[in-house]
């Protein structure tokens, strides 16, 4: 049987992020919807890459919203090229491409897609997606260097603390910036050593979204650069 994509239950959310308010479509509550995958997929396994991961890309997580925020009081990007890894919803690269920026948003799960698709659309910019997982070569669209790196709540496993650190090595500029915002999941300090490995410097400080704390990484080429 040839794969065939999942139909989630959506809904349509206003979010608040500083003052932009995105109309956002967005998987209709998680817990239900991979309930609901579970019962639609029975005997119909969908093969496509990425397809088995949880549909986590579907719903705004507290990192998203303390990235936005960041974007969407910080200075115009016009000009500049930012690069979204694990985007989910892509409320921060939305969020740059409104500024201005131009934006390749990225994610190993495939539907991720249609909702950014739709949302980017609805808000009238331009986003280029591409699928990818980090522990694979980067497709041409994230390939080269990028101003800003963005990753929010994205490190749930450990094996992806090094993939990851590498994708932020691999894709800034000499002078770009990079953002990883977590919850404080165990596998930070990890995702720290591996990152001081391939020569980034990191400081972070600590921020609040809707009740929860959010750590907050800067990712810079620092030690590259000196
Ligand atoms: C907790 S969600 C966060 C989504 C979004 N960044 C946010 O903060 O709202 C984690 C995201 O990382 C993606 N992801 C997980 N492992 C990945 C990998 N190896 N490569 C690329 N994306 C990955 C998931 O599909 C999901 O969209």
């Amino acid at each position: 049987m040839s794969p065939r994509a999942v139909r989630w239950k959506t809904t349509r959310t206003r979010f608040d992020v500083a003052d932009l308010t995105l109309d956002l479509v967005l998987l209709d509550g998680f817990e239900a919807n991979v309930a609901h995958d579970a019962q639609r997929r029975r005997g119909r396994p969908d093969t496509r890459p990425g397809a088995d991961i949880s549909p986590m890309f579907g719903v705004p997580w507290p990192g998203a919203a303390t990235l936005g925020t960041m974007l969407a009081t910080g200075p115009d990007l016009d000009g500049t090229t930012v690069l979204e890894l694990g985007c989910g919803l892509a409320i921060p690269g939305l969020i740059a491409a409104l500024r201005g920026a131009t934006v390749v948003a990225t994610d190993v799960h495939p539907d991720a897609a249609t909702l950014l698709a739709a949302n980017a659309r609805h808000l009238g910019v331009p986003v280029t997606w591409s699928r990818w997982d980090w522990r694979d070569p980067a497709p041409p669209e994230a390939a080269g260097r990028f101003d800003q790196v963005l990753a929010s709540d994205v490190l749930y496993d450990g094996s992806l603390a090094a993939p990851l650190a590498q994708a932020f090595a691999d894709h800034l500029t000499p002078d770009g910036t990079g953002w990883l915002t977590d919850p404080g999941r165990p596998w930070i300090g990890e995702f720290v050593r591996e990152a001081e490995a391939r020569g980034l410097t990191l400081t972070e400080d600590l921020a609040e979204s809707g009740g929860d704390v959010v750590h907050r990484f800067r990712v810079t080429a620092g030690a590259a650069r000196g």
